[in-house]
């Protein structure tokens, strides 16, 4: 049984995770973290037959139990929790999105000492999607107009997203024109559309998501994943390839 501590706990994704542990025979829930303001703080977070867990502003308690740490909160804790897990040694999974180069440059150096997870869209399905639209970036003459279009819900504090970024990232490798822009409108949980502007034809895809529970579910496989792992800095594209 693996033992995973949840950062980020209260949160919309923090609630689709511990929903799923609670239904997953080979995982269990140690630890929940919130700040002491939050209206959590002392409730019960997990419970099972054996196991009961408060929601606790205590980090160090919160990782000390676990073999796994996930975090799903906020850009700005991230390096404040990293000096902890580190000094824990536990593996840490990162869904958190918006981790500026500097952040990303202390989780390579902390990779280093324990394995470290990070994407910005934990999704399979979005893996499957990057490879189509890799295929088709490579099969464009360079000087085409690629769009990349992300819409989320209101409360999403980062814009573009992670994953329109990263799906940049991946095209400009290929494709020299590219735009991407943002929407944030009602509740929408994570949408990206992909149009390569032909002379007399537009290539187009979509991805959207219907439901956090796909990112979630992918933050569970990455942790139980991530627990065999020595150290080493991961991300979903290892992960789906180690399974094949
Ligand atoms: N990688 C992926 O696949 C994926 C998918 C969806 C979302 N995300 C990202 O995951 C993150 C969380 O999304 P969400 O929709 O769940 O957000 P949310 O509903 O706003 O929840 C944020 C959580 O972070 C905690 N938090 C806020 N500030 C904090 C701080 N300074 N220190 C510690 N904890 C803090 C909050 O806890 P309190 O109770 O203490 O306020 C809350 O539990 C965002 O970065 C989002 O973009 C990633």
């Amino acid at each position: 049984m693996i033992k995973i501590s949840l950062l980020g706990s209260t949160g919309r994704m923090g609630q689709s995770i511990l929903s799923l542990v609670s239904s997953d025979k080979e995982v269990v829930c140690s630890g929940a973290y919130c700040r002491s303001t939050s209206p959590f703080l002392h409730k019960i977070a997990y419970q099972d037959s054996s196991l009961k867990i408060s929601f606790s502003d205590q980090l160090e308690e919160v990782l000390q139990d676990s073999d796994v740490c996930i975090d799903f909160s906020l850009q700005d804790s991230v390096t404040d929790h990293l000096d902890c897990i580190v000094k824990t040694n536990i593996p840490y999974v990162i869904g958190v999105t918006g981790i500026n180069s500097e952040q990303l440059l202390l989780l390579n150096k902390a990779s280093k000492h324990i394995p470290i997870f990070y994407d910005q869209n934990m999704s399979v399905g979005m893996n499957q999607f990057k490879n189509l639209i890799e295929q088709s970036a490579r099969n464009f003459p360079p000087e085409t107009r690629v769009t990349i279009h992300d819409v989320h819900h209101v409360n999403k504090l980062d814009a573009p997203s992670g994953t329109a970024i990263s799906i940049s990232e991946l095209l400009s490798i290929y494709q020299k024109n590219i735009e991407i822009s943002s929407e944030r409108v009602g509740d929408v949980i994570g949408r990206h559309i992909v149009t390569f502007h032909g002379e007399k034809e537009d290539l187009i895809f979509t991805h959207d998501a219907k439901s956090r529970d796909v990112f979630a579910l992918g933050a569970i496989e990455a942790a139980k994943w991530i627990t065999k792992k020595e150290s080493g800095f991961f991300n979903m594209k290892d992960l789906i390839l180690d399974k094949a």
